[in-house]
């Protein structure tokens, strides 16, 4: 290790080129070095460059000793709300300086789908490891932290309980503030972490438990637009590869339902079989995967009588029937998006001249349906942002980042715990869904030519 001279590192920021390796990697693979740091800050832009008189300004807000620098104000993010139990640390200007996640997803999928009481004892197991994990990897201290982020809605209320109860153990231990996350904001505000992203921009969030269009109006000002009347598409997703029984397939039996249906379509044929999306005639901006999911079954059911094989088999067909969900989906997703943009620029509630679309959750991570928004982007001149897939399916980033965001803004920083309750349900922003479904807007139809 060698020791660098605090004012020859703000010089090297000025320039944008300050440059270490002597930094380690963390166990789940988070890059803890400067040099990272500074070319995420850079690429991202999140920030803009300081003035280049104001060095000893600069130095003030920067950490800085022996092969370690970081912004002053630093989160610990913590997510349970699902399957995942995550966490990760987090600095004004975006920059991770660890993190850790524990996937309870192959647990799951041998149950076939999420069991309430196991998912919180695996929680329960796991968080102090990941938690520990966080903070070593960022090599920090509880003390060095400015807050504590925590995902209290919406979610299953057994997971979101055992991360609410140990970050408020954290949080009067260590007298930290604490900021109570909604889960769903957090994906929405990701890209502010990767991109320079301004307010307002539209949002597309898919997961396993949600579908939403909202628009972004500032860090927890959200009009929503539109959302599933039923499932959500990871659910149908996951539904459906449980239906094709992938998991007795080697290639695919360790992925979530979502990133199945997306490697076996690869192999199908989309024209195979024609489904037609739903709530086609429905001039609103809200989902529905139900019906979707039925005829699928439907299919499939039909399948296995035609192939003779019994229920739990790998059908000679399944990548052609993956192909068709997934186009079906993604035109889907594809139509209520396209709609949900014309709404907004018809009401003046996105910049025409720079309109952005967001598209953030688990699902977001499949780069067809990425692919099918790209042309509902291009044909409305706006431009489609996506997080890296990785930070699109749950993260423990996500809701440090959350928590910065808050920081700055000064919002929802509690001191006092005492009330705090996590919320199972929780709707996001203000409903103008019947705003959008009375304006009734004709889509016209694009090509999807994937
Ligand atoms: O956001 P997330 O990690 O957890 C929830 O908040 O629900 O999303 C999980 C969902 C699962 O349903 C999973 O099947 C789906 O995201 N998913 C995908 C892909 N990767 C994960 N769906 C489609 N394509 C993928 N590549
Ligand atoms: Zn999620």
């Amino acid at each position: 290790m060698f020791y660098l001279h605090p004012i020859n590192i703000a010089k090297a920021i000025l320039r944008n080129t300050f440059s270490v390796s002597c930094f380690s990697t963390s166990k789940s693979g988070i890059i803890c070095r400067a040099e990272s740091m500074l070319i995420l800050s850079k690429t991202a832009g999140v920030f803009s460059k300081p003035p280049k008189s104001n060095i000893y300004g600069l130095l003030r807000s920067f950490s800085v000793c022996p092969g370690r620098l970081f912004c002053h104000k630093l989160v610990l993010g913590i997510e349970t709300s699902c399957d995942d139990t995550a966490a990760a640390v987090v600095d004004e200007a975006g920059h991770v300086l660890g993190e850790a996640m524990y996937s309870q997803t192959e647990v799951h999928l041998k149950t076939g789908g999420i069991v309430p009481p196991v998912a919180q004892q695996l929680h329960r197991e796991n968080i102090h490891r990941i938690v520990e994990e966080t903070l070593s990897a960022s090599r920090i201290s509880p003390q060095d932290l400015s807050a504590i982020a925590t995902t209290v809605k919406p979610g299953l209320a057994l997971s979101l309980g055992v991360g609410l109860s140990f970050s408020l153990q954290l949080v009067n231990r260590f007298k930290k503030p604490f900021i109570p996350i909604h889960h769903m904001e957090a994906h929405a505000l990701t890209i502010r972490l990767t991109n320079k992203v301004g307010f307002p921009f539209l949002v597309l969030l898919i997961s396993g438990g949600h579908c939403l269009l909202a628009l972004v109006r500032g860090v927890s000002d959200f009009l929503l637009l539109g959302k599933s009347l039923d499932i959500a598409p990871g659910d149908m997703l996951d539904k459906v590869a449980r239906r094709l029984s992938l998991i007795k397939h080697p290639e695919y039996s360790t992925m979530s339902g979502g990133k199945a249906i997306e490697h076996l379509a690869k192999q199908g044929n989309r024209f195979h079989f024609t489904i037609n999306p739903p709530m086609q005639n429905a001039k609103n901006c809200d989902f529905s995967f139900t019906g979707l999911q039925h005829v699928i079954d439907k299919l499939i059911t039909c399948k296995e009588k035609e192939e003779g094989i019994e229920k739990g088999q790998i059908l000679s067909s399944a990548a052609d029937i993956a192909a068709a969900v997934q186009y079906t989906t993604a035109r889907h997703l594809a139509m209520r998006t396209h709609r949900a943009i014309l709404f907004c620029k018809q009401k003046d509630l996105l910049s025409p001249a720079n309109a952005v679309l967001v598209v953030s959750g688990g699902v977001a991570s499949n780069l067809y349906i990425r692919r099918a928004l790209e042309i509902v982007a291009d044909a409305t001149q706006c431009t489609l942002l996506c997080p890296p897939p990785r930070l699109c399916t749950d993260n423990g980033i996500m809701i440090a980042w959350n928590g910065i965001e808050r920081l700055r803004a000064g919002l929802g920083i509690l001191h006092d715990v005492e009330d705090i309750r996590y919320e199972p349900k929780c709707p996001l922003g203000v409903d103008i869904s019947k705003e959008v479904a009375e304006a009734a807007i004709k889509v016209p139809r694009l090509k999807m030519t994937i």
